[in-house]
Protein backbone atom coordinates (compact mmCIF):
# COMPACT_ATOMS: atom_id res chain seq x y z
CA UNK A 1 0.00 0.00 0.00
CA UNK A 2 1.88 3.25 -1.58
CA UNK A 3 0.90 6.61 1.25
CA UNK A 4 1.01 9.31 -1.25
CA UNK A 5 0.76 12.51 0.51
CA UNK A 6 -0.95 15.52 -1.94
CA UNK A 7 -0.05 18.91 -1.71
CA UNK A 8 -2.52 20.71 -4.54
CA UNK A 9 -0.78 23.94 -3.52
CA UNK A 10 -1.93 27.43 -4.71
CA UNK A 11 -3.30 28.57 -8.17
CA UNK A 12 -3.91 25.91 -10.69
CA UNK A 13 -2.17 23.25 -8.80
CA UNK A 14 -5.17 21.08 -6.96
CA UNK A 15 -6.19 21.38 -10.32
CA UNK A 16 -3.92 19.77 -12.20
CA UNK A 17 -3.43 17.57 -9.28
CA UNK A 18 -6.84 16.31 -9.27
CA UNK A 19 -6.02 14.83 -13.13
CA UNK A 20 -3.45 13.16 -11.98
CA UNK A 21 -4.82 11.32 -9.20
CA UNK A 22 -7.48 10.30 -11.93
CA UNK A 23 -4.85 8.58 -13.33
CA UNK A 24 -3.45 7.19 -10.51
CA UNK A 25 -6.80 6.18 -9.82
CA UNK A 26 -6.99 3.54 -13.46
CA UNK A 27 -3.28 2.57 -13.03
CA UNK A 28 -3.83 1.07 -9.71
CA UNK A 29 -7.19 -0.47 -11.21
CA UNK A 30 -5.08 -1.65 -14.34
CA UNK A 31 -2.08 -2.92 -12.78
CA UNK A 32 -2.93 -4.14 -9.58
CA UNK A 33 -1.46 -2.16 -6.54
CA UNK A 34 -2.86 0.01 -3.90
CA UNK A 35 -2.74 3.26 -2.11
CA UNK A 36 -4.08 5.96 0.18
CA UNK A 37 -4.03 9.78 -0.56
CA UNK A 38 -3.79 12.21 2.10
CA UNK A 39 -4.77 15.66 0.98
CA UNK A 40 -3.00 19.12 2.62
CA UNK A 41 -3.99 22.03 2.33
CA UNK A 42 -0.51 24.25 2.63
CA UNK A 43 -0.34 27.31 0.40
CA UNK A 44 -0.99 30.72 -0.31
CA UNK A 45 -5.00 30.88 1.10
CA UNK A 46 -3.72 28.93 4.44
CA UNK A 47 -1.02 31.47 5.29
CA UNK A 48 -3.24 34.42 4.52
CA UNK A 49 -5.72 32.84 6.85
CA UNK A 50 -3.56 31.53 9.16
CA UNK A 51 -0.36 33.87 9.60
CA UNK A 52 1.55 30.10 9.19
CA UNK A 53 3.43 28.86 5.85
CA UNK A 54 4.25 24.99 6.86
CA UNK A 55 2.99 23.84 9.96
CA UNK A 56 6.46 23.13 12.81
CA UNK A 57 5.84 19.41 12.34
CA UNK A 58 5.38 19.65 8.61
CA UNK A 59 8.35 17.64 7.09
CA UNK A 60 8.28 14.82 10.49
CA UNK A 61 4.83 14.41 9.01
CA UNK A 62 5.53 13.97 5.88
CA UNK A 63 8.13 11.49 6.84
CA UNK A 64 5.26 9.08 7.20
CA UNK A 65 4.34 8.77 3.39
CA UNK A 66 5.80 6.76 0.60
CA UNK A 67 5.79 10.12 -1.44
CA UNK A 68 4.40 13.48 -2.18
CA UNK A 69 2.56 14.98 -4.65
CA UNK A 70 2.76 18.54 -5.11
CA UNK A 71 0.81 20.63 -7.58
CA UNK A 72 1.69 24.32 -7.41
CA UNK A 73 3.15 27.21 -4.68
CA UNK A 74 2.75 30.95 -5.35
CA UNK A 75 -0.13 33.40 -4.57
CA UNK A 76 -0.62 36.50 -6.09
CA UNK A 77 -1.52 38.05 -2.76
CA UNK A 78 1.93 37.42 -1.32
CA UNK A 79 5.35 38.61 -1.30
CA UNK A 80 7.22 36.76 -3.81
CA UNK A 81 9.92 34.25 -1.64
CA UNK A 82 7.61 33.70 1.28
CA UNK A 83 5.73 30.40 0.04
CA UNK A 84 8.91 29.45 -2.36
CA UNK A 85 11.14 29.45 0.83
CA UNK A 86 9.04 28.48 3.41
CA UNK A 87 7.32 25.71 1.33
CA UNK A 88 8.75 24.42 -1.30
CA UNK A 89 12.31 24.87 -0.26
CA UNK A 90 11.88 23.90 3.31
CA UNK A 91 10.16 20.81 2.01
CA UNK A 92 13.12 19.92 -0.68
CA UNK A 93 15.85 21.00 2.04
CA UNK A 94 13.86 19.35 5.09
CA UNK A 95 13.41 16.04 3.85
CA UNK A 96 16.70 16.32 2.20
CA UNK A 97 15.78 15.78 -1.31
CA UNK A 98 18.95 15.88 -2.76
CA UNK A 99 18.51 15.37 -6.11
CA UNK A 100 15.84 17.27 -8.25
CA UNK A 101 15.38 15.00 -11.29
CA UNK A 102 14.33 16.76 -14.27
CA UNK A 103 13.49 15.02 -17.53
CA UNK A 104 13.68 17.12 -21.22
CA UNK A 105 11.41 15.00 -23.35
CA UNK A 106 9.80 15.91 -26.41
CA UNK A 107 6.57 14.49 -26.56
CA UNK A 108 5.57 13.00 -30.28
CA UNK A 109 3.51 15.68 -31.97
CA UNK A 110 4.53 18.28 -29.55
CA UNK A 111 5.44 21.63 -30.99
CA UNK A 112 9.65 22.87 -30.22
CA UNK A 113 11.02 26.27 -30.87
CA UNK A 114 13.81 24.06 -31.87
CA UNK A 115 14.34 23.69 -35.61
CA UNK A 116 14.49 20.91 -37.17
CA UNK A 117 14.87 18.80 -34.00
CA UNK A 118 11.83 15.55 -32.55
CA UNK A 119 11.41 13.34 -30.02
CA UNK A 120 14.54 11.20 -31.14
CA UNK A 121 16.59 14.79 -30.60
CA UNK A 122 15.00 15.67 -27.72
CA UNK A 123 15.44 13.07 -24.82
CA UNK A 124 18.19 13.89 -21.57
CA UNK A 125 17.61 14.37 -17.94
CA UNK A 126 19.24 17.01 -15.98
CA UNK A 127 20.23 16.13 -12.67
CA UNK A 128 20.21 18.95 -10.22
CA UNK A 129 21.74 19.15 -7.37
CA UNK A 130 18.74 20.37 -5.09
CA UNK A 131 19.78 21.27 -1.43
CA UNK A 132 23.12 23.48 -1.41
CA UNK A 133 24.83 26.13 -3.44
CA UNK A 134 23.23 29.23 -4.09
CA UNK A 135 19.91 28.22 -2.85
CA UNK A 136 21.82 27.15 0.63
CA UNK A 137 20.94 31.02 2.38
CA UNK A 138 24.85 31.64 3.44
CA UNK A 139 25.25 35.27 3.23
CA UNK A 140 23.95 38.69 4.40
CA UNK A 141 23.22 42.32 4.31
CA UNK A 142 25.28 44.95 5.28
CA UNK A 143 23.65 48.88 5.59
CA UNK A 144 20.57 47.55 4.02
CA UNK A 145 18.63 50.46 1.76
CA UNK A 146 21.87 53.25 2.15
CA UNK A 147 24.45 53.68 -0.79
CA UNK A 148 26.71 51.77 1.07
CA UNK A 149 24.85 48.56 0.96
CA UNK A 150 26.88 45.33 0.60
CA UNK A 151 24.82 42.27 -0.21
CA UNK A 152 26.64 38.68 -0.08
CA UNK A 153 25.42 35.88 -1.33
CA UNK A 154 27.65 32.34 -1.03
CA UNK A 155 27.69 29.10 -3.03
CA UNK A 156 27.90 26.58 -0.54
CA UNK A 157 28.99 23.22 -2.01
CA UNK A 158 30.55 20.55 0.17
CA UNK A 159 32.05 17.81 -0.49
CA UNK A 160 29.65 15.41 0.80
CA UNK A 161 26.82 16.99 -1.37
CA UNK A 162 28.20 17.37 -4.59
CA UNK A 163 29.69 13.59 -4.31
CA UNK A 164 26.34 11.99 -3.09
CA UNK A 165 24.71 14.15 -6.33
CA UNK A 166 27.40 12.92 -8.72
CA UNK A 167 27.40 9.58 -7.72
CA UNK A 168 23.40 9.48 -8.16
CA UNK A 169 23.88 10.97 -11.72
CA UNK A 170 26.04 8.21 -12.37
CA UNK A 171 24.23 5.36 -11.20
CA UNK A 172 20.92 7.44 -13.01
CA UNK A 173 22.72 7.06 -16.04
CA UNK A 174 23.63 3.88 -16.15
CA UNK A 175 20.18 2.54 -15.16
CA UNK A 176 18.69 4.64 -17.74
CA UNK A 177 21.21 2.76 -20.76
CA UNK A 178 20.64 5.06 -23.58
CA UNK A 179 23.96 6.86 -24.60
CA UNK A 180 25.69 6.09 -21.46
CA UNK A 181 27.37 9.36 -21.08
CA UNK A 182 27.43 11.63 -18.29
CA UNK A 183 27.63 15.34 -19.14
CA UNK A 184 28.76 17.92 -16.17
CA UNK A 185 27.84 21.25 -16.49
CA UNK A 186 30.04 23.39 -14.63
CA UNK A 187 31.83 26.96 -14.63
CA UNK A 188 35.75 25.72 -14.17
CA UNK A 189 37.04 28.97 -15.65
CA UNK A 190 35.82 31.32 -13.01
CA UNK A 191 34.02 29.46 -10.23
CA UNK A 192 37.34 28.19 -9.19
CA UNK A 193 36.95 27.24 -6.02
CA UNK A 194 33.21 25.34 -6.50
CA UNK A 195 33.17 23.61 -9.56
CA UNK A 196 36.93 22.64 -8.91
CA UNK A 197 35.46 20.64 -6.23
CA UNK A 198 32.69 19.20 -8.44
CA UNK A 199 35.26 18.57 -11.45
CA UNK A 200 38.05 16.69 -8.69
CA UNK A 201 34.96 14.80 -7.63
CA UNK A 202 33.38 14.00 -10.98
CA UNK A 203 36.27 12.34 -12.16
CA UNK A 204 37.04 10.59 -8.97
CA UNK A 205 33.32 9.05 -8.92
CA UNK A 206 34.24 8.34 -12.44
CA UNK A 207 36.65 5.31 -11.80
CA UNK A 208 33.55 3.64 -10.23
CA UNK A 209 31.67 3.66 -13.32
CA UNK A 210 34.36 2.26 -16.19
CA UNK A 211 31.17 1.86 -18.59
CA UNK A 212 30.00 5.82 -18.49
CA UNK A 213 31.15 8.17 -21.13
CA UNK A 214 32.09 11.59 -19.21
CA UNK A 215 31.67 14.98 -20.82
CA UNK A 216 32.23 18.40 -19.51
CA UNK A 217 30.31 21.75 -20.72
CA UNK A 218 30.36 24.76 -19.16
CA UNK A 219 26.65 26.44 -18.50
CA UNK A 220 26.96 29.10 -21.22
CA UNK A 221 28.09 26.47 -23.26
CA UNK A 222 25.10 24.21 -22.38
CA UNK A 223 22.76 26.17 -23.25
CA UNK A 224 23.91 26.82 -26.81
CA UNK A 225 24.28 23.14 -27.09
CA UNK A 226 21.06 22.76 -25.48
CA UNK A 227 19.17 24.78 -27.99
CA UNK A 228 21.62 23.47 -31.19
CA UNK A 229 22.60 19.86 -30.83
CA UNK A 230 19.79 18.26 -27.89
CA UNK A 231 20.64 14.90 -29.25
CA UNK A 232 24.55 14.85 -27.76
CA UNK A 233 23.07 14.64 -24.17
CA UNK A 234 22.09 11.64 -22.36
CA UNK A 235 22.46 12.92 -18.99
CA UNK A 236 23.71 16.36 -17.43
CA UNK A 237 24.84 16.85 -13.84
CA UNK A 238 24.81 20.43 -12.22
CA UNK A 239 24.60 22.40 -9.34
CA UNK A 240 21.49 24.10 -7.68
CA UNK A 241 21.45 27.36 -9.24
CA UNK A 242 22.59 26.34 -12.95
CA UNK A 243 20.13 23.49 -12.80
CA UNK A 244 17.10 26.12 -11.94
CA UNK A 245 18.41 27.78 -15.35
CA UNK A 246 18.31 25.13 -17.67
CA UNK A 247 15.93 23.61 -17.01
CA UNK A 248 13.37 26.38 -17.54
CA UNK A 249 14.96 26.50 -21.01
CA UNK A 250 15.16 22.67 -21.66
CA UNK A 251 11.40 23.01 -20.76
CA UNK A 252 10.54 25.23 -23.72
CA UNK A 253 12.40 23.30 -25.87
CA UNK A 254 10.01 20.15 -24.65
CA UNK A 255 6.89 21.90 -25.58
CA UNK A 256 6.93 24.09 -22.67
CA UNK A 257 5.63 24.32 -18.88
CA UNK A 258 2.40 22.46 -19.59
CA UNK A 259 4.52 19.22 -20.02
CA UNK A 260 7.65 19.82 -17.98
CA UNK A 261 7.59 18.16 -14.86
CA UNK A 262 10.62 17.14 -12.04
CA UNK A 263 11.06 15.47 -8.97
CA UNK A 264 12.74 16.21 -5.44
CA UNK A 265 14.18 12.72 -4.81
CA UNK A 266 15.69 11.55 -1.63
CA UNK A 267 16.77 8.08 -2.58
CA UNK A 268 16.77 6.97 1.23
CA UNK A 269 13.41 9.07 2.01
CA UNK A 270 10.46 10.88 0.94
CA UNK A 271 10.32 12.01 -2.53
CA UNK A 272 8.32 14.65 -3.61
CA UNK A 273 6.96 15.02 -7.12
CA UNK A 274 5.87 18.30 -9.20
CA UNK A 275 5.18 19.64 -12.56
CA UNK A 276 7.45 22.58 -12.79
CA UNK A 277 5.47 25.46 -13.95
CA UNK A 278 3.93 27.70 -11.45
CA UNK A 279 0.55 28.00 -10.36
CA UNK A 280 -0.77 30.20 -13.00
CA UNK A 281 -2.96 32.42 -11.40
CA UNK A 282 -4.70 34.07 -14.05
CA UNK A 283 -6.11 30.87 -15.48
CA UNK A 284 -7.33 29.13 -11.86
CA UNK A 285 -10.65 27.39 -11.78
CA UNK A 286 -10.95 28.51 -15.57
CA UNK A 287 -10.61 24.45 -16.57
CA UNK A 288 -7.80 25.39 -19.33
CA UNK A 289 -4.93 24.40 -17.93
CA UNK A 290 -2.97 21.92 -19.15
CA UNK A 291 -2.35 18.99 -16.60
CA UNK A 292 0.11 16.70 -18.67
CA UNK A 293 3.22 17.94 -16.40
CA UNK A 294 1.32 17.18 -13.54
CA UNK A 295 0.32 13.90 -15.23
CA UNK A 296 4.28 13.37 -16.28
CA UNK A 297 5.17 14.07 -12.44
CA UNK A 298 2.77 11.63 -11.20
CA UNK A 299 4.48 9.35 -13.73
CA UNK A 300 7.70 9.72 -12.36
CA UNK A 301 6.57 8.85 -9.30
CA UNK A 302 4.79 5.87 -10.12
CA UNK A 303 8.50 4.74 -11.45
CA UNK A 304 9.80 5.77 -7.57
CA UNK A 305 7.51 3.75 -6.31
CA UNK A 306 8.43 0.76 -7.52
CA UNK A 307 5.31 0.66 -10.38
CA UNK A 308 7.38 0.02 -13.56
CA UNK A 309 4.40 -1.34 -15.06
CA UNK A 310 2.26 1.91 -14.30
CA UNK A 311 4.83 4.17 -15.19
CA UNK A 312 5.12 2.79 -18.55
CA UNK A 313 1.62 2.89 -19.03
CA UNK A 314 1.07 6.47 -17.96
CA UNK A 315 4.31 7.39 -20.39
CA UNK A 316 2.56 5.86 -23.65
CA UNK A 317 -0.92 6.77 -22.73
CA UNK A 318 0.78 10.54 -22.37
CA UNK A 319 2.66 10.02 -25.94
CA UNK A 320 -0.88 8.89 -27.11
CA UNK A 321 -2.73 11.88 -25.96
CA UNK A 322 0.08 14.80 -27.17
CA UNK A 323 0.92 12.47 -30.68
CA UNK A 324 -2.93 12.15 -31.55
CA UNK A 325 -4.85 14.50 -29.75
CA UNK A 326 -3.80 17.71 -28.59
CA UNK A 327 -3.54 20.98 -30.69
CA UNK A 328 -1.10 22.99 -28.29
CA UNK A 329 0.81 22.85 -24.80
CA UNK A 330 -0.64 25.94 -23.99
CA UNK A 331 -3.23 27.13 -21.55
CA UNK A 332 -6.70 27.55 -23.64
CA UNK A 333 -5.25 26.09 -26.89
CA UNK A 334 -5.16 22.62 -26.57
CA UNK A 335 -8.53 21.73 -27.88
CA UNK A 336 -9.53 20.32 -24.59
CA UNK A 337 -10.24 21.13 -21.25
CA UNK A 338 -8.34 20.24 -18.26
CA UNK A 339 -10.70 17.58 -17.21
CA UNK A 340 -10.72 16.03 -20.95
CA UNK A 341 -7.14 15.79 -21.18
CA UNK A 342 -7.24 13.97 -18.02
CA UNK A 343 -9.99 11.49 -19.23
CA UNK A 344 -8.11 11.10 -22.20
CA UNK A 345 -5.14 9.87 -20.56
CA UNK A 346 -6.95 7.56 -18.10
CA UNK A 347 -9.17 6.10 -20.74
CA UNK A 348 -6.13 5.16 -22.72
CA UNK A 349 -4.47 3.56 -19.69
CA UNK A 350 -7.64 1.76 -19.01
CA UNK A 351 -8.11 1.03 -22.34
CA UNK A 352 -4.38 -0.46 -22.64
C1 LIG B 1 11.86 25.51 -9.53
C2 LIG B 1 11.42 26.86 -9.08
C3 LIG B 1 11.89 27.06 -7.65
C4 LIG B 1 13.40 27.00 -7.66
C5 LIG B 1 11.39 28.37 -6.99
C6 LIG B 1 9.90 28.50 -7.06
C7 LIG B 1 11.87 28.48 -5.57
O1 LIG B 1 11.89 27.84 -9.93
O2 LIG B 1 11.38 24.51 -8.96
O3 LIG B 1 12.68 25.42 -10.45
O4 LIG B 1 14.07 28.01 -7.89
O5 LIG B 1 13.93 25.91 -7.42
MN1 LIG C 1 12.99 27.08 -11.62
Amino acid sequence: MHKIAVLGGDGTGPEVVAEGLKVLKVASEKTGFSYEVTPYDWGGDRYLRTGEVLPENACEEMSKYDAIYLGAIGHPDVKPGILEKGILLALRFGLDQYINLRPVKLYPGVETPLKDKGPADIDYVVVRENTEGLYAGAGGVLKKGTLDEVAVQESINTRKGVERCIRFAFEYCRKRDRRKTLTLCGKTNVLTFAFDLWERTFYEVAKDYPDIKTDYAHVDATTMWMVKNPEWFDVIVTDNMFGDIITDLGAMTQGGMGIAAGGNINPNGVSMFEPIGGSAPKYTGMNVINPLAAIGALQMMLETLGEAKAADLVDKAVAHVTGSKLKSMSAGKMGYSTTEVGDLVAEYVANA
